[in-house]
């Protein structure tokens, strides 16, 4: 009788409350009790290619092996959840062309815009943004865009990077939006031009010395990320945001997060399609 591999590998209580505090210390994403079952199963086939056969032996490799700082990024990139698609909330990006960029522009003293898309996973969203952007006109002559796009998740960046997306990212996308990119019906590819403001490198939004990388933000997306944060990372996030973000400059986060509790350095604005931040 032949004795099959088991496709898991078992992870114990004791190992989970190890893994589940490693990736809080190096994301901010914290993982509940009930959620042992995601880090054993993403795991598991990711000891197998190391040849761990204990969850012990691969978190002791993450720790101390000298290519740990290696293997953390894949590790981000098998826990991340990278859900995305083109046009998301889009009541927001409406007030992004039609009330925020004006009201920058009144006061702006370069002629350069600048945006970020912070946990932008594959990218859809600064895609998404560009492409407004340039359907609008809402820049006068003279005026360029810059869109830096970040994430924790390489296999995300790298996606988005390559600008190839399948059917499911547009499933909120209006076809008049579809002349920006050149598909087969399967892929559909970015334009140049769309892609050409659109800069993404890894990211980690808990790390002021990843986020001092951008400065003097006119417009910051933080979407859909808080979620995975605790109270604790969620000011540390938020704090990092606001160095990042001009006075008078636009927050955008998820509909269903909230900076109630968490900072006092912004002005909220229900705009009736959604919720805008104003650094005060
Ligand atoms: C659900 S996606 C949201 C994507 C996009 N903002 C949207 O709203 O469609 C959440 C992203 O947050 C990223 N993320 C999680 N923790 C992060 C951190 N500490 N720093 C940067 N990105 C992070 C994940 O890799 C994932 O791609």
């Amino acid at each position: 009788m032949s004795v099959m591999t088991p496709q898991v590998i078992k992870l114990t209580d004791e190992e989970y409350k190890l893994f589940r505090d490693m990736v809080y210390e190096y994301s901010g994403i914290f993982f509940q009790e009930h959620k042992k079952y995601i880090i054993e199963n993403r795991l598991s086939r990711r000891l197998k290619q190391l040849n761990f056969t204990a969850f012990k032996d691969y978190y002791y490799y993450l720790k101390y092996d000298r290519k740990k700082d290696e293997e953390l990024v894949e590790l981000m990139n098998l826990l991340t959840i990278n859900e995305t698609y083109f046009f998301r909330e889009p009541g927001q990006l409406k007030h992004m062309i039609n009330t925020a960029i004006p009201q920058l522009l009144k006061t702006k003293t370069d002629r350069v815009l600048r945006i970020w898309s912070a946990a932008c996973s594959t990218g859809e969203e600064p895609y998404s943004i560009s492409i407004l952007i340039k359907e609008s006109g809402v820049l006068p002559a003279g005026y360029r865009v810059e869109i830096f796009g970040t994430d924790l998740s390489m296999d995300a960046v790298n996606k988005g990077k390559s600008a190839r997306y399948r059917k499911i990212s547009f499933r909120s996308t209006d076809p008049r939006y579809m002349k920006y990119f050149k598909g087969d019906g399967t892929d559909f590819t970015v334009n140049a031009d769309v892609r050409m403001p659109v800069k993404l490198d890894r990211g980690n939004l808990l790390l002021s010395s990843d986020t001092g990388r951008y400065r003097n933000m006119d417009i910051i997306f933080c979407r859909n990320v808080l979620i995975y944060f605790d109270k604790e990372s969620k000011k540390r996030v938020i704090g990092n945001l606001s160095r990042s973000l001009q006075p008078q400059g636009f927050l955008y986060i998820g509909h269903s997060e909230t900076l109630f509790g968490i900072s006092d350095e912004f002005r909220m604005n229900n705009f009736g399609e959604g919720i805008v931040y104003t650094k005060k």
